[in-house]
């Protein structure tokens, strides 16, 4: 039967955990020149309704790197923009291409497509959450640490897409996640009740950055404004200010603490200059690794299909 990755908890914690054994194995693999062409034959559709540097570029790499052949498409040169129902545009995909690769949205849009496609369909970002670049930074996490035991990350700022990604992969890992977010930007209350209570109490929420980073292993953050929300940039300035990660903020943090962003970023917003570019926070080595996780997850789902 097709596998989709709509979410994290799509996976298992073991299909995670080997997931990123293979992702390490893979980019091991393609320093050595050895990478298997395990997509030859395969083509991959691309369909991306919102703008990509990383995800885009990693994905179309990471087919090309396994001999397949990527097809990117946006919205406006395909008959989507054009109301085509998603769920015909589904079934009319999977009988050309292996696997549709989708940045949207409603996250529904990605549901529909995978209900109605024969293929694989993977969650290139929603509004909802960005799986793939949580598996990602895992590995990143592991490679820095040496291991996700006793793991503690803080996110910090808004509750949006990415910070959902990372409930779900504290649901499945069971690694301590505190949360800071400005009131009124938390994520949704029932994903963090569920968390809260199905991980007792290793996933936390509070508004104050200081307590959130307090000990912490990984200092999280992305854009205040996420695509789709660039009315609001100038509102949540205001209201993000006090929750930058800075050198003070990292102070609290564990020594030996890193700090990761999904990029692009936003120096002096988020993020401070100096911090970002410090050796504490590796994060061109984190985007460098979207494509290694991507090369093991396409090659789990339309190539090799072991894991
Ligand atoms: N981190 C990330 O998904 O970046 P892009 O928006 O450039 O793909
Ligand atoms: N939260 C951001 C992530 C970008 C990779 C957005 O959705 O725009």
């Amino acid at each position: 039967m097709k596998r989709d990755l709509l979410s994290v908890l799509d996976l298992s914690a073991e299909e995670i955990l080997r997931l990123i054994d293979k992702a390490g194995k893979m980019k091991a693999e393609l320093a050595a020149g050895a990478l298997p062409r395990t997509l030859d034959g395969k083509i991959v559709g691309l369909i991306f309704l919102k703008p990509s540097t990383r995800t885009r570029i990693s994905f179309e790499t990471a087919v090309f790197r396994l001999g397949g052949h990527p097809i990117f498409m946006t919205g406006q040169d395909t008959q989507i923009s054009r109301h085509e129902p998603l769920s015909d545009t589904a079934r009319v995909l999977a009988r050309y291409i292996d696997a549709i690769v989708v940045r949207t949205f409603a996250h529904s849009d990605v549901e529909e497509l995978a209900k109605y496609a024969s293929v694989p369909v993977v969650n290139a970002l929603t509004d909802h959450s960005h799986p793939c670049q949580i598996l990602a930074d895992l590995l990143t996490i592991r490679e820095k640490r040496g291991s996700l035991e006793d793991l503690t990350v803080a996110w910090v700022g808004d509750g949006n897409n990415v910070a959902n990604s990372w409930i779900y992969a504290a649901l499945r890992l069971g690694f301590s996640l505190n949360l800071a977010c400005p009131p009124g930007y938390e994520p949704e209350s029932s994903l963090v009740d569920r968390a809260v209570r199905e991980t007792n109490g290793k996933v936390r929420l509070t508004n104050d950055p200081g307590e959130a980073a307090s000990g912490a292993d990984v200092l999280y953050t992305d854009v205040w404004a996420s695509m789709g929300q660039e009315e609001e940039a100038r509102a949540r300035k205001e209201v993000f200010a006090p929750y930058q990660i800075d050198s003070r903020l990292l102070s609290c943090a564990a020594p030996d603490a890193i700090v990761l962003h999904c990029l692009p970023a936003h120096r002096g917003e988020e993020i401070s200059a100096e911090v970002i570019e410090s050796p504490r926070a590796p994060v061109f080595d984190q985007a460098e690794n979207r494509l290694h996780l991507q090369m093991a997850l396409l090659d789990w789902l339309i190539g090799s299909q072991q894991l």
